[in-house]
């Protein structure tokens, strides 16, 4: 339970006691279930970092999600426009938003308001087949779910207005979208860390040390320095044993002591570095770079490589 406002820690009780409570295995359900680590880890893309002694050396985020199902009503007959409506809570409402609006879950997620003006049915469907950047390919849609989307987002007169929902979407539910569990205060709805780099001794299968990773400066908490933040992108090991990460929203760059975790350096960045750092050198010079384009969960972007030497 969160302890650093009573706003905060009212939401995160009143939260807990409507969703689904159980075992590690429960099936998800219609009145949410708290999922922790959630959708994104723990540990995600950004990969781990090892050395050869065995070492493996990881951030995680320690964010709790909700999923929720929604129940497709059977037999319930729609013009194809509000089944393409609910095509799309079922397949892009967690992407591009409840009101088309886009959102930057992932990048930037464009808005779909008045698709029409920009787009054309032939293009529509080939986009949603294909997928587009980080938007995955809705191959598997029927011909009726397509077009379907394609009445409800680009506005087209449908004459047959009696169709079959199910026969569009023939799973019994829908998934709720990718939601963290978040206070009004707009943080983790739980106590921090939220966000950590562990050190892991493959050899033994211990954690050999763990330190909170970034902070989020707008916030103090009785008892606690630095109170990690979620993060994506992942560390860096080197023979001189510095371990290098971005990957906070706190838009750091910092060095851990490999063999303590202690951190040694940080510098700002122009925005968050969500990515993993290289490390290269030239005439003899070692160079560590990152790219620093924030952009996801509302922080600023930027399109800046910053790189550092000695
Ligand atoms: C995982 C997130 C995600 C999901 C789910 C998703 N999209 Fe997207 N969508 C994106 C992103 C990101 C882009 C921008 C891609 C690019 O330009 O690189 C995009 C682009 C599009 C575009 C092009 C918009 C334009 O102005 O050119 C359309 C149309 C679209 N999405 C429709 C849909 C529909 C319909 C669904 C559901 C069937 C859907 N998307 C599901 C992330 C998503």
């Amino acid at each position: 339970m969160p302890i650093r406002s009573q706003e905060a820690r009212q939401f995160a009780i009143d939260k807990l006691a409507q969703i689904q409570k159980g075992n590690q295995f429960q099936p998800p359900s219609e009145e949410g279930t708290l999922l922790f680590p959630g959708f994104d880890g723990g540990g995600e893309w950004g990969g781990a970092a090892a050395d050869p002694e065995g070492i493996m050396y990881i951030n995680s985020s320690e964010m709790p999600w909700i999923m929720t199902m929604n129940k497709v009503i059977k037999g319930q007959k729609e013009d194809m426009a509000t089944i393409g409506k609910n095509v799309y809570k079922a397949a892009c409402i967690s992407c591009h938003g409840a009101n088309l609006e886009g959102s930057n879950l992932y990048g930037n997620v464009p808005s779909l308001v008045n698709l029409k003006d920009r787009i054309d049915k032939p293009q529509l469907i080939k986009t949603l087949k294909n997928g587009k950047g980080v938007m995955p390919s809705f191959g598997t849609l029927s011909e009726n779910a397509l077009n379907a989307l394609s009445a409800y987002l680009l506005q087209t007169e449908e004459k047959d207005n009696n169709k079959d929902v199910a026969a569009t979407w023939p799973y019994p539910y829908t998934f709720g979208g990718y939601k963290r569990f978040i206070a009004p205060d707009g943080l983790a709805a739980i106590n921090p860390p939220w966000g950590q780099l562990s050190a892991i001794d493959l050899n033994l299968g211990e954690i050999k040390w763990q330190v909170t990773l970034g902070n989020v400066e707008s916030i103090k908490i009785a008892g606690i320095t630095q109170t990690g933040t979620e993060n994506y992108g992942g560390p860096i090991v080197t023979a001189g044993n510095l371990i290098f990460i971005a990957a906070t929203t706190d838009s750091k760059i910092r060095a851990f002591d490999k063999s303590t975790g202690k951190e040694l350096w940080s510098a700002k960045l122009p925005a968050p570095g969500f990515s993993t750092p290289a490390t290269f050198s030239k005439n003899g010079k070692q160079f560590i770079v990152t790219a620093a384009g924030g952009g996801k969960i509302g922080q600023r972007s930027s399109g800046y490589y910053v790189a550092y030497a000695l």
